[in-house]
């Protein structure tokens, strides 16, 4: 093996980013390296990792929105810079499989980004692996079955032994590069994402009358986003969508509001937006956004925080009308993920 050490930084929403970098330490220890996993959850300061023997460095996190969630990106900002230590990036993405096909998720920026971070830190990026793990986004379907979720962890935890043992052997593996064209197509959603998207999704979860104020989700949450108000779990913007404290309800009293969601889309596009530009028309004003491409996009930006807003405020009434039984009732009944068919996904213990 060429490294001594093995280091794995790891963030996981619910746990298919940990199984991969478990994996990959199991396959170092294997081969007589010395390793560390340490998870990101809530990090404040980053200790610099001792350097002073041949020293392997990993990243494990989930893709959120087509790219790295923004805890991990943080992280790898704040992270000291070197001048000759390698580096490998492991992006778990949703895989599906359909009949007897495996279907990958997409990666975006989630390889790029921090691979440039890290290479302008001074790191050698010498592994850059995508990972097709079942997906968690409970938001648009359903957590996947036991049956496919098995099949889908054996194949990956094939794909993840050969990486892992190709790296430490001192190899350099690119797989991620395969669908860089495509990457960097999408890179405006995962902009859009990261700026606006992420932002309206912390806005979906509620808390029914289900909840028993355990305060498991605001214990367990890794950016500390939920606060108890008024008795009730509170999801703050600094949410990253994880669906930890969805998955991990023991009351499954978290839900992900399906249809509340696309009245808010509906409302927001249908009556908001084109009431301002009637309000913009009428003042005279409207051409001006009209002009261009780039005025177009900044009525787009304009549009995205109105959004926000609407959302903000939304969430804000919803809230504190959870309280009524109706609005509950409502609420719980129109979530797809209340009913038992849209299963809460569960990673196996690796
Ligand atoms: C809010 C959210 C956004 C996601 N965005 C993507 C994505 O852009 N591309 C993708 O392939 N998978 C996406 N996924 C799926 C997860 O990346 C995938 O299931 C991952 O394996 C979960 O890892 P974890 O269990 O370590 O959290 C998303 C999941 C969530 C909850």
């Amino acid at each position: 093996m060429k490294y001594k050490i093995l280091i794995i930084y790891y963030f996981s929403g619910t746990g298919n980013a940990k199984n991969a970098a478990r994996w990959i330490i199991k396959q170092a220890e294997e081969n007589g390296l010395t390793t560390r996993l340490i998870n990101i959850d809530r990090f404040e300061d980053i200790e610099p990792p001792d350097l002073s023997r041949p020293t392997l460095i990993g990243f494990c996190s989930p893709t959120h929105g087509f790219n790295m969630p923004p805890i991990v990106i943080k992280f790898i900002m704040k992270f000291p810079r070197t001048r000759t230590t390698d580096v490998f990036i492991l992006n778990t993405r949703g895989g599906l499989k359909l009949n007897r096909f495996f279907l990958p998720g997409l990666s975006g920026l989630a390889q790029i980004f921090p691979a440039i971070v890290l290479r302008m830190k001074g790191y050698r990026v010498v592994g850059m692996q995508p990972l097709d793990l079942p997906s968690n986004w409970l938001l648009l379907h359903p957590g996947l079955r036991e049956k496919v979720i098995e099949s889908i962890y054996s194949r990956c935890n094939r794909i993840v032994n050969e990486f892992a043992l190709k790296i430490l052997g001192g190899e350099k593996k690119y797989k991620a590069l395969l669908s860089l064209p495509f990457d960097i197509a999408i890179i405006p959603i995962s902009l859009a994402y990261y700026f606006f998207g992420r932002f309206f999704l912390a806005k979906t979860l509620i808390a029914t009358d289900a909840c028993n104020n355990c305060e498991k989700c605001i214990v367990q949450c890794p950016v500390r986003a939920i606060t108890m108000i008024n008795d009730r779990p509170f999801w703050s913007y600094n949410c990253e969508s994880c669906m930890r404290c969805v998955n991990n309800c023991p009351q499954r009293a978290i839900e992900t509001t399906q249809t509340y969601s696309a009245i808010l889309i509906l409302i927001s596009s249908m009556v908001i937006s084109p009431l301002l530009v009637r309000m913009l028309e009428y003042i005279g004003v409207w051409d001006l956004f009209n002009r261009s491409a780039f005025t177009q996009n900044i009525w787009t930006l304009i549009n995205s925080l109105i959004f926000i807003l609407f959302a903000i405020i939304c969430y804000r009434g919803l809230h504190l009308l959870m309280r009524f039984r109706l609005v509950n009732r409502i609420i719980t009944y129109t979530s797809f993920s209340k009913y038992r068919f849209w299963r809460r996904y569960k990673a196996p213990k690796s």
